[in-house]
């Protein structure tokens, strides 16, 4: 086993930042260098206002005032940390392709190659490469391609280390993780990198929790893991659209099927729709590689999970359209949320995004309070889906920073993350301050629908 004395982590995105902490966080004796290419990142990761680190995760600052400077450090000097480096993570983003070949379904490799390529023409001796995004199978597999190709003659070993984190609990999901998943060649020095990557998780997990298998069961164990829980959640929302035709209540389901041992209560909670940066991409991608196989009903069974998932989120925005007496047009629409789940400030494929593209369908105006998500993100996201011009979505979206602001007025209130001061507002006041009939439309059931009715509401849930 090779002893490791520093690592480079290429990425200082969600995954690669708080991975990053916790390995030199339970690692002192490593010097971690997260570097990444943009220029902006690394300096809200350096900013001594630890609120100004660019991602919100619940512990993370704690986190990196611990270790920053001492053993972790960030820079944009991708070149030297892949030099000083004896294991290199790579942590780059691998979006869904959105041209070309597999074009909305296959990951966009680009990155990782570019990655692959630097690593090539900068090393100067053997390192331990390993794959640290959510990739497709086979990814390893072009990286050890790339790297054995290139002319420096020195020895690659690659490994796949997917992370199982989420988001909002990334911490103490990293701290005690459930498994750590190590795939790596069966070869001597195969077998030699992976007990080198073992050591430095074993600096906290517990051996029995750290697996080591082929790197294709742990690449496809990853795409396989989100796929369920992707599962999970569409299944749990079919029934909701069941519910809300009959007098079934979703929430009482699940726990009902939770308690059975073999089903288990999580992950069934219904809502207006997965978001996040990985379920979607990797159920696309799995989809795909189906596909690429000739196996049909494969990626057909597998896409139902997304066309439910979208199914859901075009529910929700109906609904609200019909309960206003079949239109929106020059109405106000509150979004209390933005993110794709709470305690996050990441919005990628959140389900708010593609709820507010189809109101504005409609000629809505709508006002959005998240507490953690900037309004020049909102923007970006409506903007990316191309549906509406610009200046169109700046004149009918704002956003605003007090709940009570975004509210007053407003002829519906759509709740579309699950952020837990919204529960404990003072829904007296918003009521004096809508527009009659006050419609609330909870779409994460998390408000108390009996207090709301009290007060004068019409709450409509998911499932209910
Ligand atoms: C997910 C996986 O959980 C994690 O293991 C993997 O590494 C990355 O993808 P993440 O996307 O960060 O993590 O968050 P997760 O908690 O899984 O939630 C994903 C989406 O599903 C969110 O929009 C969430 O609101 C939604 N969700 C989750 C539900 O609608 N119902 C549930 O019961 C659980
Ligand atoms: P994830 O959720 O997978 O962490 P993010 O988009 O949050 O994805 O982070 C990925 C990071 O990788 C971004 O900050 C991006 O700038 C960085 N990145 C992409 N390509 C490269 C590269 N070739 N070299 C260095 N950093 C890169």
């Amino acid at each position: 086993m090779k002893e490791i004395k520093n690592i480079c982590c290429i990425g200082a995105g969600y995954v690669g930042g708080p991975t990053m902490a916790i390995i030199a966080l339970k690692n002192p004796g490593i010097k971690v260098n997260i570097v990444d290419i943009n220029e902006k990142r690394i300096a809200d990761w350096n900013d001594t206002d630890l609120d100004k680190l660019p991602i919100y995760e619940p512990g993370l600052k704690e986190v990196v005032a611990e270790t920053r400077g001492r053993n972790l450090f960030f820079s944009t000097d991708v070149d030297q940390g892949i030099q000083d480096a004896d294991m290199i993570f790579i942590s780059v983003n691998t979006p869904t392709k959105t041209y070309g070949k597999g074009k909305g379904q296959a990951a966009d490799l680009k990155y990782i190659e570019l990655c692959a390529r630097q690593i090539a023409r900068v090393a100067k001796r053997d390192k331990i490469v390993v794959e640290k995004s959510t990739l497709p199978v086979r990814t390893a597999e072009a990286l050890k391609d790339i790297l054995s190709n290139s002319e420096s003659g020195f020895n690659f070993e690659i490994l796949s280390n997917p992370e199982f984190l989420a988001e909002g609990t990334a911490i103490d999901d990293l701290l005690d993780p459930d498994r750590v998943l190590i795939g790596g060649d069966d070869t001597p020095t195969g077998k030699e990198a992976k007990n080198t990557l073992s050591a430095v998780y074993e600096a906290w997990v517990p051996k029995d929790r750290v697996l080591q298998t082929n790197v294709w069961s742990s690449e496809l164990s990853k795409l396989t893991a989100n796929a369920f829980l992707a599962q999970r959640i569409s299944s749990i929302n079919a029934m909701s659209a069941l519910c809300e035709e009959t007098e079934a209540d979703v929430d009482e389901i699940a726990k009902a099927i939770g308690m059975d041992s073999r089903i288990g209560p999580k992950f069934l909670k219904s809502s207006v729709g997965f978001g996040g940066s990985c379920f979607q991409k990797d159920v696309l991608n799995l989809v795909y590689i189906a596909k690429s196989y000739g196996l049909t009903e494969v990626a057909e069974y597998w896409n139902q999970v997304i066309e439910l998932n979208d199914y859901q989120k075009r529910r929700f925005a109906d609904n609200i359209i019909k309960k206003s007496y079949n239109t929106v047009n020059d109405k106000k629409i509150a979004f209390l949320g933005w993110a794709f789940k709470k305690d996050t400030n990441d919005t990628r494929e959140s389900a708010a995004i593609y709820v507010a593209d189809h109101l504005l369908d409609e000629n809505a105006h709508i006002v959005v309070y998240d507490p953690k998500v900037p309004a020049e993100q909102v923007y970006t996201d409506l903007e990316y889906l191309k549906n509406h011009d610009p200046e169109e979505i700046r004149k009918r979206v704002s956003i605003v920073n007090d709940p009570y602001e975004a509210t007053n007025e407003a002829h519906g209130i759509a709740v579309l993350t699950e952020w837990d001061e919204f529960k404990s507002y003072d829904w007296a006041k918003i009521y004096s301050s809508v527009l009659k009939p006050a419609n609330v439309f909870d779409g994460r059931n998390i408000l108390n629908k009996k207090a709301l009715e009290e007060v004068g509401f019409n709450v409509y849930n998911i499932g209910k």
